[in-house]
């Protein structure tokens, strides 16, 4: 088996980078992770990706005078490692639309709601304030409009009466920890891919089999 080299970018915590590092360990897992870049020095997903010897990169957007040089040098590190997939961990930078566009279908973002529902930040504060029972997961492909794209995978998550946004927080990114694996390992093994901006079985064209976690 040949593994997809994976390229992750991060600007914090690092929390899905180390589901995704974790999951590369298994044997038959078909992608290993070249590189870990961040935008901030500091960032706590360094030191994950330092304490699994994966190469890491700082490239400061504040280094850059505008979206697109800073993109340019993202593009040239990835390019230097090898990349062929790149996967967003929350990372806080827009992308530029040719920076989008050269990795179309080749890039990954997760975020935490079941989009197209809940765009942007503040998520779990506004599906609360929304009054939703059901909330989530979503791992997509990138396009150039924020937490947009063709989507691989998604799980539900219950919001229970007594959540506050950081309850609810916690219960979601416990569940992005099992998808995004998930999603990443159907996408480097070539299992799904993309077709007039759905994501299809590769094989049948079928619907993608549902992600089910257990419901807490
Ligand atoms: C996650 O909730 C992810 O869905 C969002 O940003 C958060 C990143 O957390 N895009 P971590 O850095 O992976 O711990």
């Amino acid at each position: 088996m040949t593994r997809k080299r994976v390229g992750v970018l991060i600007s914090g915590r690092g929390s899905n980078l180390q589901a995704l590092i974790n999951a590369c360990k298994k044997r038959d897992y078909p992608a290993e992770i070249v590189t870990v870049i961040s935008n901030v020095q500091q960032a706590q997903g360094l030191l994950r990706a330092e304490a699994a010897l994966i190469p890491t990169l700082t490239i400061n957007h504040k280094d850059f005078p505008s979206r697109e040089t800073f993109d340019a040098a993202l593009n040239a590190a990835l390019k230097e490692a090898g990349v062929e997939l790149l996967c967003n961990a929350g990372f806080m930078r827009l992308h530029t639309p040719g920076f989008v566009e050269s990795w179309r279908d080749r890039h990954l973002n997760i975020h935490p709601s079941l989009l197209p529902a809940f765009r942007g930040l503040h998520t779990h504060e506004r599906v609360i304030a929304a009054g939703c029972r059901i909330s989530g997961c979503t791992v997509h492909f990138v396009r150039a409009e924020m937490d947009e794209g063709p989507i691989v995978a998604q799980a539900a998550v219950t919001v229970l009466a007594a959540d506050t946004a950081e309850t609810l927080a916690l219960r979601v990114l416990d569940t992005e920890h099992r998808l995004y694996p998930h999603a990443l390992a159907l996408v480097a093994s070539g299992a799904v891919s993309v077709q007039g901006e759905r994501v299809v079985d590769t094989n049948d064209q079928a619907q993608v089999p549902l992600f089910s976690p257990p419901v807490p």
